[in-house]
């Protein structure tokens, strides 16, 4: 009687043949329903839970936390990528990017490399007070700072400068654990032969493989141990020039503190190098932003102004310090990774009032358009209202 009725209806008997193709042929995709879910999270997890499997001493200013994650897989890096650490001091709640010092080939653990930095927060938080076992808050792998085969070729030039030398670690090791068809030069700069790092390594690999040359910058007098080659002084365009040979088709990358940035991107322009082929790491937020180009010459460093976050009390920041870390301070939670100016995390509206941005930071055009600032790389010039 049913039956009868449904027949009645118009399309009835193509729907029929529809539910019973999909019977025969289909996938029943509520059987799958989370596993999408559960893979991205194991590439691109939201938040890890790592622990401090090991510590490395490496120099005296510097240490290798070597990180497992004992209740799920790693997720694959690149090499060049870095980790976003996330990190609760009382009330503040802040992060700190960190570059993957060890081989994307070695699954079982990520290697970070943290210099102290003088009066540094986290770097001595790090250093001082992490111990073995203890556990580390992360977002997954993130960062662009990575080997592109098809348009960087396979001469490559690394410049680094200090702990700009962690990802250039992670790119040497793949390459040659690896054996993978690229030819490398480290030019490494640092003010002493004590705060080379990796020094023992690199000298051996750079002993052993013929596609891998390693070249030691010291601006101060010093012997290195093991002894090797060094050059004195800067990384010149002299120097680039004796080191590197014919400079066309290299691709050149460049990580360190932002004094090196500028110096040695002049020096390779200087030398004809087009700056497609130059390539850097951001290494967070400049020091001694006053020196900027188009930094208002009125307001100094230590000038203070007032923040409010529309419906909260005022908050007071620094001009010489960026507005995510005057916000952290205030007990606000921003999301943060790069801190660099770059992911776009951070990104709060700017009500009202005025900030300086650096000429590197990249906001989308609808981000200016519509008054959104990055937080990591904007300086308050006068009193401000944000909505974060
Ligand atoms: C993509 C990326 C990768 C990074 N990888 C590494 C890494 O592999 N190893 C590593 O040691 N660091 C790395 N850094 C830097 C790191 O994220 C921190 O900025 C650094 O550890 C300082 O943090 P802090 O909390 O100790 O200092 P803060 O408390 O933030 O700063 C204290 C003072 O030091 C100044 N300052 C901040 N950073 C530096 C700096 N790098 N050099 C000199 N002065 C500084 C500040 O202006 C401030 O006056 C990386 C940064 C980025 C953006
Ligand atoms: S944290 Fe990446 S742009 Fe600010």
């Amino acid at each position: 009687m049913k039956q009868e009725i449904l027949q009645q209806f118009d399309g009835y008997q193509d729907v029929m043949k529809e539910i019973e193709a999909a019977r025969k042929f289909g996938t029943d995709y509520a059987g799958f329903k989370g596993r999408v879910a559960a893979w991205i999270d194991r590439y691109h997890p939201a938040r890890l839970t790592l622990r401090i499997g090991d510590i490395l001493e490496e120099t005296a200013s510097t240490r290798t936390l070597r990180l497992v994650a004992p209740d799920r897989p790693l997720p694959p890096f690149q090499a060049g990528q870095y980790l976003a650490l996330a990190l609760r001091f009382g009330q503040v709640r802040t992060g700190r990017p960190y570059s993957i010092s060890s081989s994307p080939r070695n699954t079982g653990y990520y290697d970070i490399t943290v210099r102290r930095v003088p009066d540094g927060l986290v770097s001595g938080h790090l250093l001082d007070h992490v111990r073995v076992g203890d556990a580390l808050e992360s977002a997954g792998p993130a960062g662009t700072f990575v080997h592109n085969p098809v348009f960087h070729g396979n001469a490559l030039v690394y410049i680094a400068g200090g702990s700009g030398i962690a990802p250039f670690m992670s790119m040497i090791r793949e390459t040659l654990d690896c054996g993978l068809d690229r030819d490398i030069l480290l030019l490494y700069g640092n003010r002493a032969a004590d705060d080379v790092i990796f020094h023992a390594e690199l000298t051996r690999l750079a002993s052993r493989f013929e596609n891998f040359r390693y070249v030691p910058v010291l601006e101060e007098r010093g012997a290195l141990n093991p002894p090797w080659p060094c050059q004195k002084g800067y990384i010149t365009r002299d120097l680039l020039r004796e080191a590197v040979g014919d400079l066309t088709c290299r691709m050149f990358y460049m990580c360190g503190p932002a004094a090196l940035y500028d110096f040695c991107r002049r020096e390779l322009e200087a030398l004809g190098v087009p700056p497609r082929r130059i390539r850097q790491e951001a290494y967070g937020p400049p020091n001694h932003i006053s020196q900027y180009p188009g930094w208002p010459e009125a307001v100094t460093e230590d000038a203070t102004f007032r923040v409010t976050v529309k419906g909260s009390a005022p908050i007071p920041a620094h001009a010489g310090e960026t507005l995510l870390t005057a916000l952290e301070r205030g007990g606000f939670a921003v999301p943060s990774q790069c801190r660099s100016g770059e992911c776009s995390l951070c990104r709060v509206r700017l009500v009202s009032g005025a900030v300086y941005q650096p000429p590197t930071v990249l906001l989308r055009a609808a981000d200016r358009r519509f008054g959104y600032i990055h937080s990591c790389a904007a300086y308050p010039l006068e009193d401000l209202c944000v909505e974060v």
